[in-house]
């Protein structure tokens, strides 16, 4: 008998993008698919650990066995996060969060006056959900392990190993170009403070089951230490 890998943790995802309304009808968003956070809130459920998956507007099927919660914002997947903080002992945060949203979101759709004027936006930047997370780790003394993502445009190692210093997490895990956006396949580059890994292009389902792997691998250290 082999006890699952990540058997009595609480797993917490965040997946997908987010959509920042400029009003009723319009917004901001990306082209993140949600795929790799679902396909790593699967693993994990089936490595024998309690999930819940936070995730913005995809169109994705939930995982057997996960609880999940739709949000919109990153306002509102904060909110979330937070109500699942205290009995979430592995965070990994695969969302692509908007960095920015309009400062004011008008009540009424914003109309066309056929006078050729156009609308100015303002934006205030959004709550680092992931940063957060990590300084309530640092609190909570090796109770919260937290993992990171990045999709850089070039230099990944030197950006995302600066990312993972930035954001104050153990583990932070890049996607290696070119964009997977909507793909089934990746390539992650895995960088901790030992130095960094590479998981070869695979489907994402099957980089979930290592990245589950390694963290639950990485789990075990820290609560050794
Ligand atoms: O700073 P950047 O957006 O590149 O960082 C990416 C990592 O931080 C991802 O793990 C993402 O889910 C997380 N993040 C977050 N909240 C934000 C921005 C990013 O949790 N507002």
């Amino acid at each position: 008998f082999r006890p699952k890998l990540l058997a009595g943790e609480h797993v917490l995802v965040t997946a997908g993008p987010t959509f920042e309304a400029i009003d009723p009808v319009r917004g901001i968003t990306n082209l993140s698919s949600g795929k790799m956070g679902f396909a790593i809130a699967r693993a994990a459920r089936a490595a024998g650990a309690e999930v819940t998956l936070v995730a913005g507007p995809v169109h994705l099927p939930t995982p057997r066995g996960v609880h999940r919660i739709d949000v919109v914002s990153a306002q509102n997947m904060l909110e979330a996060v937070e109500a699942y903080a205290s009995q979430t002992t592995v965070f990994i945060a695969t969302a692509a969060v908007a960095d920015w949203r309009p400062a004011h979101s008008a009540q009424h759709k914003i109309k066309k006056d056929g006078s050729g004027q156009v609308p100015a936006l303002d934006f205030v930047e959004n709550p680092d959900i992931l940063a957060r997370m990590a300084a309530s780790a640092q609190a909570r003394s090796g109770q919260l392990y937290c993992v990171g993502f990045a999709a850089e445009s070039d230099d990944l190692l030197a950006h995302a190993s600066a990312k993972r210093q930035r954001k104050g997490v153990p583990l932070l895990v890049g996607n290696i170009g070119p964009a997977t956006f909507g793909q089934d396949d990746n390539a992650l580059l895995l960088i901790d403070a030992q130095g960094h890994q590479e998981l070869p292009r695979a489907s994402k389902a099957a980089l979930a089951h290592q990245l589950v792997a390694e963290i639950a691998q990485r789990l075990r250290h820290t609560r050794a230490a």
